[in-house]
């Protein structure tokens, strides 16, 4: 497989998506082939799973969702991701741009919801082998600054189109705080494929995200 595969994580509102967009015009801009998803959604089955999972509306039409059922719709939209996108752009030799993959997983429904790390690990081995990202940017700013942008966007997003994608932002502080720990425990134990990058100003983290990026092109 020659493509590269790189995923971007972080809490709601890091600003991952913006660091997300401005590397994939970047790599354009060198001439790479770059291809850019998100999860969950990226595909159209995906995007179904999407709305069904981030709504908050969910729960009140159909009751309460098991943590188990969430992980299984988190890795049931990352097989379709795979199958549909992801392995054919790494075996045309293409740069993967992926927003959020399995630490997600690990750090809201392992830890968030406590069904635990093996259980994620052992559900991903499972749906996507040893698909892991060559480079993984983790962008771990300030816990509270994370939380007030998060809730900003969700408002104006809301104002925009009536719907929200609140679900997992209505979680209180203390479902945030064990994310943030979740996260920083994650790059500790996989300290060769997360690289975190903190506090910064956009230009600052995209400067950071870019070297990383580059460093590891070149290896
Ligand atoms: P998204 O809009 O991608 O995140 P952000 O707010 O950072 O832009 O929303 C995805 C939401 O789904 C986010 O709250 C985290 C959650 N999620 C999980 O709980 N588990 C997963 O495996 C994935 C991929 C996402």
């Amino acid at each position: 497989m020659a493509g590269f595969f790189i995923t971007f994580e972080g809490l709601d509102g890091s600003g991952k998506t913006t660091q997300l967009r401005r590397l994939a015009t970047f790599l354009a801009g060198q001439g790479r082939d770059v291809v850019s998803l998100r999860q969950p959604g990226g595909t159209a089955l995906g995007d179904r799973i999407r709305s069904v999972v981030l709504d908050s509306r969910t729960e009140a039409a159909v009751g309460r969702i098991a943590p188990m059922t969430e992980m299984a719709l988190m890795f049931a939209d990352r097989a379709q991701a795979i199958a549909e996108v992801i392995l054919p752009a790494l075996e045309a030799g293409k740069i993967v741009l992926c927003d959020r993959w399995t630490d997600s997983t690990e750090a809201y429904q392992g830890f968030g919801r406590g069904l635990g790390t093996d259980k994620v690990l052992e559900m991903h081995h499972a749906v996507c082998g040893d698909l892991w990202p060559a480079l993984t940017i983790l962008l771990l700013p300030d816990l509270q600054a994370s939380l007030k942008r998060a809730r900003r966007r969700n408002d104006r997003h809301l104002a925009a189109v009536g719907m929200d994608e609140n679900r997992f932002e209505a979680e209180n502080d203390g479902f945030y705080g064990r994310i943030h720990a979740a996260y920083t425990a994650i790059q500790e134990r996989e300290k060769q494929r997360v690289v975190a990058i903190g506090d910064g100003t956009l230009d600052e983290v995209e400067t950071a995200v870019r070297s990383a990026v580059l460093q590891r092109l070149q290896d």
